[in-house]
């Protein structure tokens, strides 16, 4: 179990059932079903949660920002997380869930919607400590509204008596996700397996790559890379899909429909996908019809 500490008011929020207490295996079979191909991402992620909610007295709040290309996973990992701390999943009134392109849309707007966001997340954090924030579409957020969330994410930031150390902050985007594909690539061609890419490999070059979403500033704990999946991850997809479905899996068949809702590159070898699994419960769907 997380060994959370735990006020009253919190205790309370437990026993009516509003916030479960995951453990470290859960979240590991979690994402190992259902997270194909993130090997670092999976393991950066159970290593962060652990850490973090067994620590009784974190000195701030946990910020992890997840990167790669679109249909990686990244919000399917957000949600296995969610899924792990909170009985009611992203329906759980201490999750919030921003997109920035559909909540933040106006440039004319931005300081409206940082004030408001400012006063959402103090407001939130004052009912549940373990109030947790995710924000999707990082590459259309507004610097303001970043630059105005920032100090919640802080060491030992404190306001009108409310401590954040608790809060979960975790930020979505295609930032730095060429870079991870070019790598993923590089390493390849070098004859290496991709269970051998470690963190190290892209850290550097993805760390230096997101600097435009927050600055100089260093609120955040943990670059998570999200590798681009190969043809074996979406019939991965392809089958969970076909379960949810209520049919049979048909590995023969998720193979051939891996090559052929998928456009995958390079042109000459077709190694990488372009879209990973997005979008592709529905195209299965369409498929199966
Ligand atoms: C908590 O956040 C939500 C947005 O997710 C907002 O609608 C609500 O007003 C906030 N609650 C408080 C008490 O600020």
């Amino acid at each position: 179990m997380w060994k959370l500490s735990l006020k009253v008011k919190e205790n309370l929020l437990i026993r009516t059932g509003l916030i479960v207490i995951g453990n470290r295996a859960g979240l590991e079979a979690d994402l190992g079903r259902n997270l194909f191909g993130q090997h670092i991402a999976s393991d950066v992620i159970v290593k962060a949660l652990t850490g973090f909610m067994n620590n009784g007295n974190p000195k701030k709040p946990l910020v992890l920002s997840f990167h790669g290309t679109t249909g990686t996973g990244k919000n399917l990992a957000s949600q296995l997380i969610v899924k792990n701390i909170f009985e009611k999943g992203m329906d759980s009134p201490f999750v919030h869930f921003f997109n920035s392109v559909i909540n933040f849309p106006y440039a004319s707007q931005v300081e409206t919607y940082k004030s408001q966001l400012q006063h959402w997340i103090r407001g939130n954090v004052t009912n549940c400590a373990h109030s947790m924030f995710i924000f999707d579409e990082m590459d259309a957020m507004h610097p303001v509204i970043i630059d105005g969330i920032k100090p919640f994410m802080e060491h030992q930031y404190k306001l009108d008596g409310v401590s954040y150390q608790k809060a979960i902050f975790i930020f979505l985007g295609n930032a730095g996700g060429e870079i991870i594909t070019q790598t993923t690539l590089v390493s390849w061609k070098a004859g290496k397996k991709r269970e051998e890419l470690k963190l190290e490999d892209v850290e550097t070059a993805l760390s230096s790559s997101v600097f435009n979403y927050y600055g100089e500033s260093n609120v955040v704990d943990f670059f998570i890379p999200f590798l681009p999946l190969e043809r074996q991850h979406i019939v991965q997809c392809i089958m969970v899909e076909m379960v949810a479905m209520g049919l049979q899996p048909d590995h023969n068949k998720a193979c051939e429909m891996a090559d052929k809702i998928v456009v995958y590159i390079p042109d000459d070898e077709r190694r990488i996908s372009v879209s990973g699994c997005k979008r592709v419960a529905s195209r299965v769907r369409h498929f199966m019809q």
